[in-house]
C-alpha cells in the first residue's frame, strides 16, 4: 500500500502495517470512493496525521481537511482463473488492493469487490496492449504485473518436434511477452516504477530436470531472458521484473493428473502467492532482479 499526500504527489511513502490501521480506522469512518481517494475530517485526519504523517511531510503542509490517497495498489494479472492464479488473485484483493484480472471466460471468474475481471485471449498482441491501455485509463495505473498464464508439455530432445517447441513458446513466452513489452513501456513513465512476476519453472535452469521436458524448457528459459533484459531496460526507472520458478504446484490439476504423487513435496500455491505480493509491495520490493526458486522439499 502507498500513502501519498495530494500536495507531494512524488513523495511516496510505503507503510505497510501503518497504513493497514489507517484504512481500518477510516473505512469505519467513511468508505473509500470508487476512485480510491478517502476524504477524512477532524478528529480522524488529525490522528492519522499524528500518528503517522508526520515526519514524513513538513508540518506546514497539513491542512486541518486532510485528504490523503490510500492508494491501494492496481495489480494486473493474467491466468487469474488457474491454480495459482486464483491464490494469487485472493492474495491482492485481501490485502485491499485493486485487482484487474485478465480471463477469456467472464464466468470463471467471481464477483468480488476490488477485482475486475477483462476479457483477453493473451496470443492476440493487439489485445493485449488494449488492456494495458484501457488499465491504465481505468484505474490511472499499473503498479504490479502477475503474468501467470502458461502451460506444460513433457517430452526428450528426441520426442520434441519443433511444432511441438512452438506450441510451449507460444503459451509461456509469447503469453508473457505480448503483455509484459506495454506493462513496461507503462511502468517506465510512472514516478514510482512498477513490478513485474513472471513464471519460470525449475526446468530451465536446470537442465537435468529440462531433459524430460525440453519445450517446456526452452520456452521458460526465455521467459527467464525477458526478466533479464526487462531489469537491464528498467534499472534507472525502478522497473524490476522477478522469476518465481516454483516446482510442482499444489493445484486441483496437477492432483487429478498425478493421483499417486506425493503431494507433500509440492509448493503450495498460497505460499507461492504471498511470495509474490512480497517481491511486488513487501518488503522484497527492494530486491533487484531476484530469481526464487521455489522448490521446497522436492
Ligand atoms: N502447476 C505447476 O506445477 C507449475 C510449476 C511450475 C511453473 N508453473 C507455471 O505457473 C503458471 C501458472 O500455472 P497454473 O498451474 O496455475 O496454470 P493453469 O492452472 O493451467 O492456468 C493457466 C491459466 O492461463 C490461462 N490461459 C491459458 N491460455 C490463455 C490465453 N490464450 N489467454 C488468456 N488466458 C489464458 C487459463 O485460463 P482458462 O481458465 O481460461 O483456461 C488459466 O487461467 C504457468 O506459467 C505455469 O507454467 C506451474
Amino acid at each position: 500500500m502507498i500513502l501519498r499526500h495530494p500536495s507531494r504527489t512524488n513523495d511516496f511513502i510505503t507503510y505497510f502495517d501503518k497504513v493497514e490501521r489507517i484504512y481500518r480506522l477510516l473505512s469505519r469512518k467513511k468508505q473509500a470512493e470508487a476512485n480510491g481517494y478517502l476524504s477524512i475530517y477532524g478528529k480522524a485526519a488529525r490522528t492519522v496525521y499524528e500518528s503517522f504523517i508526520f515526519g514524513c511531510w513538513p508540518r506546514e503542509t497539513s491542512p486541518t481537511i486532510l485528504t490523503i490517497r490510500i492508494a491501494m495498489a492496481i495489480v494486473l494479472i493474467t491466468g487469474a482463473t488457474g491454480g495459482l492464479g486464483r491464490s494469487v488473485t485472493q492474495q491482492f484483493l485481501q490485502g485491499g488492493h485493486t485487482v484487474v484480472a485478465a480471463v477469456r471466460d467472464l464466468q470463471t471468474m467471481p464477483t468480488q469487490e476490488g477485482l475486475h475481471p477483462y476479457t483477453l485471449d493473451v496470443s492476440d498482441e493487439q489485445a493485449c496492449r488494449q488492456f494495458v491501455d484501457n488499465t491504465v485509463a481505468e484505474h490511472g495505473a499499473i503498479d504490479v504485473a502477475v503474468l501467470l498464464v502458461g502451460g506444460f508439455a513433457m517430452g526428450t530432445l528426441l520426442d520434441t518436434d519443433y511444432a511441438a517447441v512452438e506450441a510451449q513458446l507460444k503459451i509461456n513466452f509469447q503469453s508473457a511477452y505480448q503483455v509484459a513489452r506495454p506493462v513496461f513501456e507503462q511502468m517506465s513513465q510512472q514516478p514510482n516504477g512498477g513490478r513485474i512476476v513472471l513464471i519460470g519453472s525449475r526446468p530451465a535452469l536446470d537442465p537435468t530436470a529440462g531433459q524430460h521436458v525440453v519445450a517446456y524448457a526452452l520456452s521458460k528459459s526465455l521467459v527467464n531472458s525477458l526478466a533479464d533484459l526487462i531489469n537491464a531496460a528498467g534499472k534507472k526507472k525502478n522497473v524490476v521484473a522477478t522469476v518465481v520458478a516454483p516446482s510442482t504446484i499444489d493445484t486441483p490439476s496437477n492432483r487429478k493428473d498425478m493421483p499417486d504423487a506425493d503431494y507433500k513435496t509440492w509448493i503450495n500455491p498460497a505460499e507461492l502467492a504471498e511470495m509474490i505480493a512480497f517481491v511486488s509491495l513487501g518488503a522484497g520490493k527492494t530486491l533487484r532482479e531476484p530469481i526464487l526458486k521455489a522448490y521446497g522439499q522436492a
